[in-house]
């Protein structure tokens, strides 16, 4: 790169560091990116690229690959009803073990190789996340029925980084596990975030899903609302989709779907003009 093509990117960049400054931005952590060795290392630095410009990063992650690999090698057997994985009590400690114990660690780590910002909580830590059963039938499969977020606004006000593991507990105590898309974008929603942030392991939302090229690269929460009720998207995508259109219409400024393989991927779609990913807005974006 000249550099003077190197000088014009810097000055792109100075506009979003002023106008995202002080602001909270909710990345769902996941994919791809958290199971490679080289992408975790550049996550965790762009986290902290944006904690020391003044950005105000929230990081929640789910885990599970690594629970259903920690399940084979303990030869536990995943049970299934009406094809819906079931968590029995059993399966609902490991995956306490592997995102309490294992996931959320290695992420505070990776970070904390830079200086001591990040701090790692379960959604049950400070009553973050009260659940209730999904469907008694699934065992302790839970939805957010509510989200405390004065621990995180606590955290985020002496200068740390929250790592937040999507276990909740109901009001009697009893832990369940959460899907993480879902807990992301409702704990942006509690704590008014600017952005909430998705990487997944897609180049973005596609046009046409066999068509790599169809990268839609902005849309508004309504359009997706029509698509989510017209059932014309793909699986796969839906609980992302739903949730970004949640968080906008539950007041986050913007929700951002990434792909997580891209190295760098967060920083190159919060600071420059075109982004990368798919950008969802309430009303139509004006740059
Ligand atoms: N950097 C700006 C932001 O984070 C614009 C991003 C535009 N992204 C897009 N996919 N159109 O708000």
């Amino acid at each position: 790169m000249s550099p003077e093509m190197t000088a014009h990117l810097l000055t792109e960049v100075l506009p979003y560091i002023q106008r995202f400054r002080g602001k909270v931005v909710v990345v769902k952590y996941g994919g791809n990116a958290m199971i490679d060795d080289e992408l975790s290392r550049t996550f965790a630095s762009d986290m902290v690229l944006l904690h020391q410009v003044g950005i105000l990063p929230v990081v929640v992650h789910g885990g599970g690959p690594q629970i259903g690999e920690m399940m084979r090698r303990l030869g536990k057997e995943a049970i299934f009803e009406d094809g819906l994985r079931v968590t029995d009590a059993e399966t609902l400690d490991i995956a306490r073990m592997v995102l309490v114990g294992k996931v959320n660690r290695d992420i505070v780590g990776a970070i904390n190789v830079h200086g001591p910002f990040a701090v790692g909580l379960s959604g049950q830590d400070a009553g973050i996340i009260t659940a209730s059963a999904r469907d008694p039938k699934l065992g302790f499969v839970g939805d957010v029925s509510k989200v405390d977020a004065t621990i995180i606004e606590r955290l985020l006000a002496e200068g740390l980084i929250p790592v937040i593991s999507t276990i909740g507990a109901d009001t009697a105590g009893q832990a369940y596990n959460i899907n993480a898309d879902t807990v992301a974008g409702a704990i942006a929603s509690a704590l008014e975030a600017e952005k909430v942030v998705y990487l997944t392991d897609v180049a973005g939302l596609l046009g046409d899903v066999d068509d790599p090229g169809s990268l839609i690269n902005r849309t508004t929460a309504r359009e997706l609302q029509d698509q989510l009720d017209s059932g014309d998207l793909e699986g796969g995508m839906i609980p992302k989709i739903s949730a970004c259109v949640d968080a906008v219409n539950g007041g986050v400024n913007s929700a951002h779907l990434l792909d997580g393989r891209v190295p760098h991927v967060v920083l190159i779609e919060l600071f420059t003009d075109s982004g990368i990913g798919t950008l969802i807005t309430a009303e139509p974006y004006i740059n």
